[in-house]
């Protein structure tokens, strides 16, 4: 299949390590995809979803103690502690490589090892790369089949080149005639391990999404964050979206939020003004390079979407219930007696009896969730309505702006826009949510998350703040996209949201393609600038004056409360904190002092 003399070296030399019982190369294939499905319905892993109701579907039930994305059990193991930073668990690389060699030592007996050739990208971008994969799940190929471009033709296009090695195992030997269990995992001795400089992945115990799946958060994000600032490009938790005017002018905007804020359902909205379209390049990962016009171009390394089903409705996001009717994989969703899946927040009717997302007969007096709160859906990004034509184009769309934005119930207004790129980078480094009821923690309390990154940059946060300043500066600002920040979250004293969010947010997606367009249509203040009044469209919404008046009130103290939480954040970073950015904090404050 290939003559690549280090991957066919490196597969040999964890073949040997791991003690697999075969080493299967996957084609990609279509075959191959249902081969592996129908093993797993019959080995008890896969529950295959009534043909008409859900065609060519299967519902999947994780083990209990492996639900998530495990943070604290994830590690960039750079050769300097200081190079991971304070926001990262570090760990000497060799002495990681020695325990994890302990682990993976015999972790594939009885099983099979599948090397997984994939692309992050359409084949043969220019912004694309390869990664292969070595994993003892079928449910990590299945799902890798959607989630990324893969299989023979990787190899074609990858040839002698590079590529970063991404080893798996769910960590559970078989003994000599042992029985496999549904959901294999090491629940335990989750290791989610980086190691920047040789730009490798190492992920045991765990068979879970981001922990498992290698390409998404592991690859394109933390790996991709190093290779982006050694060679002067941006790795990012953003969205892509396509937005075009009534009057035919498209524009792509690139939009990072923390969990929790709606990504998905902004990439996929559908606008309620008049003509406006919005259409969606990707949910939850950018990567952006420089063409030769000096341009910031865009795409979508993933090719489905690993989305959290529950909540999402043909009220919420239609367009991605309509990705998922067919071809998709479910991961800890409830069951239907007639073979189908439900989730809570799916129907306003809530099913009389399910089986839940533990196997158990569910019915609403259960006093328990049906679905897992992070219960996914793995569907085929090309199966949603509003996908954009140029999802694939090899060289990327280019970005006019990037949105920031958290969950703030209070102090950030609607939408401001940065003064500059610098001060856009300050916007970024300074994005936090509150913690809502539904998550562990002080309701209410805020959690700093900079650019969304926080478990996503593998080095240093600071050096990535630094980072993106040298982007600004060593490129044309003028052709930079512009930097904005939203929050949809605002109440009012009562605890009711002030603005409806969903599809009325294009009501401010337009005022950022306006200002793309240099409208005269802000005005300024401490903060960035601010729409005029009345330059967001709320014609045929049902807002009053004061209420579109209190969206964009400057509450002085609340934000001077603001700056001393980020003066102490900035402070975690020591020395390696870019001046900067402590300027720009200091000059908020001076401006904050002086308003009116
Ligand atoms: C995701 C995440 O799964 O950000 O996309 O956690
Ligand atoms: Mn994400």
């Amino acid at each position: 299949m290939t003559d690549n003399k280090k991957l066919l070296a490196w597969v040999k030399e964890m073949a040997e390590m791991c003690q697999p019982d075969h080493v299967h190369w996957c084609d990609g294939s279509r075959e191959e995809y249902g081969r592996l499905c129908e093993e797993m319905v019959k080995s008890g892993t896969f529950i295959k979803l009534d043909e008409r109701k859900r065609p060519h579907s299967y519902l999947c039930q994780s083990d209990p103690k492996d639900v998530a994305r495990v943070e604290d059990r994830t590690f960039i193991c750079s050769q300097k502690r200081e190079d991971a930073g304070p926001t990262n668990n570090w760990m000497d690389p060799n002495e990681m490589k020695a325990v994890l060699r302990n682990h993976f030592k015999g972790a594939m007996k009885g099983r099979t090892m599948y090397v997984i050739p994939f692309s992050m990208g359409p084949i043969g971008s220019p912004i694309s790369h390869v990664g292969i994969e070595l994993t003892d799940s079928p449910y990590v190929v299945v799902n890798m089949r959607i989630m990324t471009r893969m299989g023979k033709k990787v190899l074609d296009v990858l040839g002698d080149g590079d590529f970063v090695p991404c080893l798996h195992s769910v960590g559970k030997p078989l003994a000599e005639g042992e029985k496999d269990v549904p959901w294999p995992c090491n629940a335990d001795n989750k290791y989610i391990v980086h190691f920047p400089e040789e730009r490798t992945i190492w992920s045991y115990g765990s068979g879970y999404g981001g922990n498992a799946l290698l390409g998404k958060k592991c690859f394109a994000l933390r790996i991709a964050s190093v290779m982006a600032r050694d060679e002067g490009w941006l790795a990012e938790h953003m969205l892509i979206l396509g937005i075009t005017s009534p009057a035919g002018e498209k524009k792509y905007f690139a939009a990072a939020f923390p969990s929790a804020c709606g990504k998905t359902n902004l990439a996929m909205m559908i606008p309620t003004l008049p003509g406006w379209k919005v259409e969606c390049v990707g949910d939850d990962i950018a990567w952006m390079k420089f063409g030769d016009d000096g341009r910031l171009y865009a795409i979508n390394p993933e090719s489905g979407f690993f989305g959290v089903a529950p909540g999402t409705s043909m009220d919420s996001n239609p367009n991605a219930m309509l990705s998922l009717t067919k071809n998709s994989i479910f991961t800890n969703v409830a069951l239907t007696p007639d073979g189908d899946v439900w989730w809570e927040g799916m129907t306003e009717e809530i099913p009389t009896v399910l089986t839940s997302w533990l196997n158990e007969r569910w019915t609403p007096e259960s006093g328990k969730k049906a679905a897992h709160p992070n219960a996914r859906f793995t569907a085929p990004a090309a199966q949603c309505p509003v996908i954009d034509p140029a999802w694939e184009d090899p060289r990327g769309v280019p970005v006019s702006a990037i949105v920031f934005g958290g969950r703030r119930e209070e102090i950030v207004p609607l939408i401001h826009q940065a003064f500059n790129w610098q001060h856009g980078t300050f916007l970024g480094s300074a994005v936090s949510s509150e913690q809502t009821a539904a998550a562990a923690g002080v309701v209410g309390e805020l959690r700093r998350d900079p650019f969304a990154m926080l478990p996503f940059c593998g080095y240093n946060m600071a050096d990535y703040f630094s980072y993106w300043l040298s982007v600004g500066k060593n490129n044309d600002e003028e052709k930079l996209p512009k930097i904005f920040y939203v929050n949809w979250f605002r109440k009012d004293k009562n605890g009711r949201w002030l603005w409806p969010g969903y599809g009325e947010n294009c009501r401010v997606l337009k005022w950022i393609f306006e200002r793309c367009n240099g409208a005269d249509n802000a005005e300024t203040s401490p903060v960035g600038f601010l729409p005029q009044k009345g330059a967001i469209d709320t014609s045929g919404l049902d807002i009053s004056a004061a209420t579109m008046e209190k969206l964009f009130e400057i509450d002085v103290a609340g934000w001077l409360d603001n700056v001393e939480n980020l003066r102490d954040y900035y402070k975690e970073f020591g020395e390696r904190m870019p001046e900067k950015l402590v300027d720009e904090l200091d000059r908020l404050e001076e401006r904050l002092k002086n308003w009116r």
